[in-house]
């Protein structure tokens, strides 16, 4: 079956309420190009403001907790972003397996959190750049893959992002072969174990990608849209990239 390109804005720890119309100028843009699905996960502050500002826009959050409601200073769990509007939830973000800790195991229960409070995940996974240079790349992210994907969900509401640590923020990017490669083995390793709702799943790149290297990022195999950083800050950065998703269709 056709995938539709998805394309999926993380702000990270950006944005005050100001920032409320970059994302109205983004969602309007994106009305152009209906072909593709396009999404924000600002920061939780900004959730429910983003939601009330454009609705039935796709607004996710950056993280959630593994339970749903408890003793957990300064943790938000996943049916709170429901509550407040959010349609998804990235996990595993590399941000934070590797600035917060987190293991495999956290992230297969942040997913199963997230997949039981309704929400869509978006699973990151990646590897750093000593493993990319000693050519243990693919290894290291089905291992993570095995490690982190839960046994059960509707393929339609779990996508994986590959991002490779050193491309993150760093204008650097992994050759297209590279790219179609690591996609690729996910696909293989996921209809190893899941079938053919593998070819249902959506696979994301992430790292560096801009307005520039979009087309040629969106047009490797196995690639089905993007994560975007630094370029989903503002319509004029993010839009373009939308545009080479919607070019491929
Ligand atoms: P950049 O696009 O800023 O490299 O960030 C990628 C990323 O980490 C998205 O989750």
């Amino acid at each position: 079956m056709a995938r539709r390109k998805y394309v999926i804005g993380n702000w990270k720890m950006n944005g005050l309420s100001a920032t409320i119309a970059d994302a109205q100028a983004i969602f309007a843009a994106a009305g152009d190009h209906p072909g593709v699905d396009v999404a924000l996960c600002p920061p939780f502050t900004l959730i429910g403001a983003m939601v009330a500002a454009v609705p039935g826009a796709a607004v996710g959050g950056q993280d959630c907790h593994i339970a749903s409601s408890g003793a957990f200073t300064g943790s938000v769990a996943a049916p709170m972003l429901a509550d407040a509007g959010a349609s998804l939830v990235i996990v595993g973000h590399s941000e934070r397996r590797e600035g917060c800790g987190e293991s495999d195991a956290d992230v297969r229960a942040k997913a199963e959190a997230g997949l039981a409070a309704g929400l869509s995940v978006i699973l990151c996974v990646g590897e750093p750049r000593a493993v990319r240079e000693s050519g243990g790349a693919i290894d290291h992210v089905l291992a993570q893959i095995a490690g982190s994907v839960p046994d059960e969900f509707a393929a339609d509401r779990l996508a994986i992002a590959y991002e490779p640590i050193w491309a993150i923020g760093t204008g650097l990017v992994p050759t297209v072969g590279d790219v179609a490669a690591m996609h690729g083995a996910i696909r293989g390793a996921l209809a190893a174990r899941f079938g053919a709702a593998a070819e249902e799943m959506r696979l994301l790149y992430g790292g560096s990608v801009n307005g520039d290297n979009a087309a040629e990022l969106l047009d490797a195999g196995d690639v089905d849209g993007a994560l975007v950083g630094g370029a989903s800050l503002t319509a004029g950065k993010f839009l373009p990239i939308v545009a080479a998703a919607a070019a491929l269709g």
